[in-house]
């Protein structure tokens, strides 16, 4: 018997859920619906078809011709459309959650507000502002030390960190006046210090399972500098750990997203089904949550899917029946190490339309497809993200290696962070953070 799924997005995480699912010993016939044309997702699907994933009438037609056993969507926007929603009235079950639930993602003063209303451990001081009463006492609180964020998906840009993005009080408070002007809301909250963590799990609504732990890279050049990126590659080691990450600090994370599921449940009488993806960091006073997603991660998913030894398929339907305490879920014990080849003057202005080459992939190295173009006579750029290649080995110094070999042999107008996965790199993260623990 086949199983009928609907996967919607058409980026290197989409691709690197679309291998999942096919690897599943149940025959996968897969329909897809991007907002362009992947040709290696292209490659495995039943059916294809490029239209905007936000168009809920659009999507509507296509499922209702398919009529798929099963959704999966991969990226934040459709979720936050409606997307889920609209399946279930008809009928169609999804292993993303509903729109009421999403807020999670959508909106960082609802999670913020969820943990202290539920005395979730985790948050660091912070607070909600509608209008600009009481706005400069909590900047005076602060002090040099202060977080301005924007409410609602703005895919990474409306969060500003002051000594990053802002330059002292006066432009903080400029900021947090222009996001009150633009969405009527603002948060501000103290700036943690330490090192970021994502940790993804598999929920139920109920039963929360997690997967092996990845730090990203957001800023785009190496040693961390330059401008916010989608993520620029990330890192996960055999033991599915990171070598500056204590187990405590693993279980730690844990519960927090694990009574983050049940508090959602509880404040909205919806359950969460998706996937629950922490971005953690953490401090010398233990581990804090940045923030929630309501979806894999791009680049993280391309380090843990390939590992994954179960199937896949079983998951997505243990999450919609809220069985996942009813399976086993394993993951290789392989270190990854993935690599984004971008266009020349991404983020800001990437080059558009150029030619690129891919060389041969070495063995051990996985390259998934995002923003790029398939012609007669080749790939082409498309402005965003390129293709991500994947090093899996028995170690991360191995890992890299092969991860490097792989990005470093594409030509044409592009870069990638050397530094991702490196000896080097890696020792700075376990340094500072022996300096904090002290
Ligand atoms: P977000 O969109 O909430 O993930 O924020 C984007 C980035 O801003 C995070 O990956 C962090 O690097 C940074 N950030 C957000 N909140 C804080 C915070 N309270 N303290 C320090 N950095 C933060
Ligand atoms: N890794 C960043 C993101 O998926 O939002």
């Amino acid at each position: 018997m086949s199983k009928k799924v609907l996967l919607i997005g058409n980026g290197a995480r989409e691709h690197a859920i679309s291998e999942a699912l096919m690897r599943s010993p149940q025959h996968v016939e897969l329909t897809v619906i991007g907002s362009a044309l992947n040709p290696k997702i292209s490659d495995v699907a039943a059916r294809y078809e490029v239209g905007s994933v936000t168009d809920l009438e659009f999507i509507q037609g296509i499922a209702n011709d398919v009529r798929p056993d099963f959704a999966i969507v991969g990226p934040e926007a459709p979720i936050a459309a409606g997307v889920v929603d609209m399946l279930l009235e008809n009928e169609i079950p999804s292993c993303s959650p509903m729109k009421t639930v999403a807020r999670l993602e959508s909106s960082k003063s609802f999670t913020r507000d969820l943990l202290a209303k539920y005395s979730i451990y985790g948050n660091p001081k912070f607070k909600v502002f509608f209008d600009e009463k009481g706005l400069e006492e909590m900047f005076d609180e602060l002090g040099d030390d202060f977080v301005v964020k924007a409410d609602g998906l703005k895919g990474g840009k409306g969060v500003k960190v002051s000594g990053d993005h802002l330059n002292g009080r006066e432009e903080g408070l400029a900021y947090a006046r222009e996001c009150l002007a633009e969405g009527g809301r603002v948060i501000l909250e103290e700036k943690l210090v330490g090192e970021e963590f994502s940790l993804m799990s598999f929920c139920d609504g109920v039963n929360t399972v997690e997967m092996p732990c990845v730090q990203d890279h957001k800023r785009a050049y190496d040693g961390d500098k330059g401008p916010n990126t989608g993520g620029m590659g990330s890192y996960g080691g055999a033991n599915h750990m990171l070598p500056f990450l204590t187990m405590s600090d693993i279980v730690a994370a844990r519960e927090i997203t694990r009574k983050v599921a049940g508090a959602l449940r509880e404040e909205t009488g919806t359950k969460f089904v998706g996937i629950m993806y922490g971005g953690f960091i953490v401090t010398a006073r233990g581990v804090k949550l940045i923030e929630y997603n309501a979806r894999f991660g791009d680049p993280e998913a391309m380090n843990v899917l390939p590992l994954l030894k179960s199937d896949f398929v079983d998951i997505c339907e243990s999450m919609i029946h809220g069985t996942l305490d009813q399976i086993e879920i394993e993951f290789e014990e392989k270190a990854t190490v993935c690599k984004y080849v971008v266009p020349d003057g991404y983020p800001d202005n990437p080059c558009k339309g150029d030619k690129i080459e891919v060389g041969s992939v070495p063995d051990g190295v996985r390259a998934y497809y995002a923003s790029v173009d398939q012609k007669d006579d080749g790939l082409y750029l498309s402005g965003s993200r390129a293709v991500a290649f994947v090093g899996i080995a028995e170690s991360l110094e191995e890992a890299e290696r092969l991860a490097q070999s792989a990005v470093g042999s594409v030509s044409g107008p592009v870069f990638y962070r050397r530094d991702i996965g490196t000896a080097e790199l890696v020792q700075k993260r376990i340094d500072h953070m022996k300096e904090l623990r002290g």
